[in-house]
């Protein structure tokens, strides 16, 4: 079986059976975006621990294969990093966790995910104050 075949079959998977899919009882932060492309929707919400690491985390809302196979993938990467962390996450990691290659027009679509939790990450920022006086690496 060719490689890319079996990366489409796993994001396939992951669409149909995707992991942490649902909504959290209690949560410390959530977000909601929508891809302006097509108008499809997705919230995140985090549960943080006291040490401020994602103790639990959960997506929904409706996209297509590759937004909801990136959310299943990219929250299990999540689970259990401190939200300082997650800040540094780059933009292309849920592109790499799905394996497969997505063009150009499905960015959007994979990365629906992530940019609603860099909307999580500006709301702990706000209500903790942190990231108010980080410095500007170009100046
Ligand atoms: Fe709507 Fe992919 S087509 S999120």
């Amino acid at each position: 079986m060719e490689i890319d075949t079996l990366y489409r079959q796993e994001l396939l998977e992951h669409y149909r059976n995707p992991q942490n899919f649902g909504k959290l009882k209690k949560a410390t932060y959530c977000a909601y975006r929508v891809n302006p492309l097509c108008g499809d929707e997705m919230d995140l919400e985090v549960l943080l621990d006291r040490n401020g690491k994602i103790e639990d985390i959960a997506f929904s809302g409706q996209g297509c294969a590759i937004s909801i196979a990136s959310a299943s993938h990219f929250t299990e990467y999540l689970r259990g990093k401190s939200l300082a962390r997650v800040k540094r996450v780059d933009r292309e990691i849920p592109l790499r966790l799905l394996g497969a290659s997505v063009g150009a027009p499905r960015r959007k679509c994979a990365l629906l995910v992530y940019d609603a939790l860099q909307d999580l990450v500006k709301l702990h920022d706000k209500k903790t104050g942190t990231g108010k006086n980080r410095r500007n690496p170009r100046s």
